[in-house]
């Protein structure tokens, strides 16, 4: 099963890069093949339209991240809370990734806060990124409030929710390949 891991936060030493790597541990474990995008590291223009003969950068930026969110069966976006929304580098991949990466796959949602946050970028993920990216976001969200302090060793309640909600991505990712095989994304490929 090939799983994609995308870290939302362009900082460097950024807690989505912690709990990525987290993650991409737990799945390596459950016999996934991950792979980590960095959106610090990957530094993606934001999409524009072509026009007069302009090709706008995105496209040679994104041509080898598309291959890999293409061959990916289930994705796990791990995305900070900033000024109560999800940051604008991971909403530019939904529009970057136009032509159906994500679609009938599933998604699971990590967002993180220093405080006590994190339930916005959940309900802004689930309320408005799906339309054309076909993406299915599955129920078992995860919120890492206190985000600086967890330490999966010592917080055993929240740690079991990271394992289920792989495990869980996983059988998704199975469970999926069935409607991906009659999707017809040529007809409808964008949502209402
Ligand atoms: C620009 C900015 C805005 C933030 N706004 C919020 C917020 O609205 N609510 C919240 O709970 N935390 C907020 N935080 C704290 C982040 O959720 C927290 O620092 C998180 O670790 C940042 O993730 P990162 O280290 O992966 O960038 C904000 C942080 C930044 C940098």
């Amino acid at each position: 099963m090939k799983i994609s891991i995308i870290s939302g936060s362009n900082r460097k030493n950024s807690q989505s890069i912690k709990i990525s790597k987290i993650y991409f541990e737990k799945l390596n474990r459950l016999d996934a093949s991950v792979s980590l995008i960095n959106l610090e590291k990957e530094r993606l223009p934001f999409w524009e339209d072509d026009y007069e003969g302009y090709i706008p950068p995105h496209k040679e930026a994104f041509k080898n991240i598309s291959i890999k969110l293409h061959e990916s069966e289930g994705f796990v976006f791990v995305v900070p809370e900033w000024g109560g929304m999800v940051p604008s580098q991971v909403k530019n991949i939904f529009l970057l990734a136009s032509n159906n990466e994500f679609a009938h796959k599933p998604g699971l949602i990590v967002t993180l806060s220093e405080s006590l946050g994190g339930s916005y970028p959940v309900v802004e993920l689930r309320s408005f990124s799906y339309k054309n990216t076909k993406i299915c976001w599955i129920p078992d969200h995860v919120i890492i409030r206190k985000v600086k302090e967890f330490d999966p060793d010592k917080d055993l309640r929240l740690n079991s929710r990271l394992d289920y909600s792989c495990k869980m991505l996983l059988e998704y990712s199975r469970a999926l390949v069935s409607v991906r095989n009659v999707a017809d994304l040529k007809t409808f490929k964008n949502g209402m």
